[in-house]
């Protein structure tokens, strides 16, 4: 019977799905790197949300690790090269939460453009600022989506029933699936120089790392308000809080930052910036649903080599 080890918090399903298969399971969450080193020898197979590192030394101490699968989309916190190298194959969920982290991108987008964090402590706080707070209609903006993937198309398809303008920069979007979607396919310069919203869903690559960076930040035009619920290290952060301070960016809604957890970040503290703790994938559905995929995923993959 081959035998899993889950080493981050996933639904319960995932241990019922394990079981229900004929997959022995284990659930140890929290190891410290020397912790999983010391176990990772008797498990086929590892199943982790974004806490585990897989990096080289546990690769090499995992024996008899086949596969490593991510409840999630990103495999960031895996060593994919070298697990390939080994053999081991790293497989994720990419459909999981796409829905849920697309939502999350247009509730940043509705908190930013009427300020609701920062009303919501001010009323909290018992100073009822009405002046304060005048926002900014989304109807007949343009929204600029950095990437139209599983998870961009989502807000795309929103923004459009909000009776927004969507442009859409992605190399891999045809210009069929662009019009299905009705979206405009654009460069991405003409996106920066054209979006009132920018909202990224890209994954963090070699060729996006900085996408945003402070030459891109300055074509945009001035009061643009952007949005991050992909990766940190999109955004030249430092760049960012200059255009913040300078006025030249109205606002920021961040889910993702250069360094995670983070307990510290340049960004803090500015009233123009809205933040969350990386909860794009948040929800008990779209939890349940990566849990099930991956759990279904990996037994396949361990019973049948499917
Ligand atoms: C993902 O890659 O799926 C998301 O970043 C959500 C998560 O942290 O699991």
């Amino acid at each position: 019977m081959p035998k899993v080890l889950v080493s981050d918090s996933l639904s319960p399903r995932a241990v019922e799905i394990f079981k229900a298969r004929g997959v022995e399971v284990d659930v140890k969450t929290g190891l410290k790197p020397d912790e999983l080193a010391a176990i990772i020898g008797e498990y086929d197979g590892l199943a982790i949300r974004s806490a585990t590192k897989v990096t080289k030394e546990i690769l090499d101490v995992a024996t008899n690790l086949k596969v490593v699968g991510r409840a999630g989309i990103g495999v960031d916190n895996v060593d994919v090269p070298y697990a390939s190298q080994k053999g081991v194959v790293v497989m994720n969920t990419p459909f999981g939460n796409a829905i849920t982290t697309a939502e999350h991108a247009i509730a940043m987008m509705f908190a930013l453009a009427r300020q609701i964090p920062q009303a919501n402590a001010s009323t909290h706080a018992s100073k009822w600022e009405k002046s304060r707070f005048m926002g900014v209609e989304l109807t007949g903006k343009t929204l600029g989506i950095i990437g139209c993937g599983n998870i961009g198309s989502i807000v795309a398809t929103r923004a459009i029933g909000l009776r927004m303008k969507v442009l859409a920069f992605d190399p891999f979007l045809t210009p069929d699936r662009a019009v299905d979607l009705g979206v405009e396919k654009v460069e991405l310069d003409d996106l920066i120089a054209r979006a009132d919203i920018i909202s990224l869903h890209t994954p963090l690559t070699d060729k996006t790392r900085g996408i945003l960076d402070a030459e891109a930040i300055g074509r945009m035009k001035k009061g643009v308000r952007i949005i991050n619920c992909a990766r940190g290290g999109l955004i030249d952060e430092a760049a960012l809080k200059a255009a913040l301070e300078s006025g030249h960016v109205a606002g920021a809604a961040l889910d993702v930052f250069e360094k995670e957890p983070a307990k510290d970040n340049p960004l803090f503290g500015l009233d123009t910036v809205v933040c969350t703790p990386h909860l794009g994938a948040s929800t008990s559905e779209a939890q349940e649903n990566v849990a099930l995929q991956v759990a279904e995923q990996i037994s396949d993959f361990l019973l049948t080599g499917a």
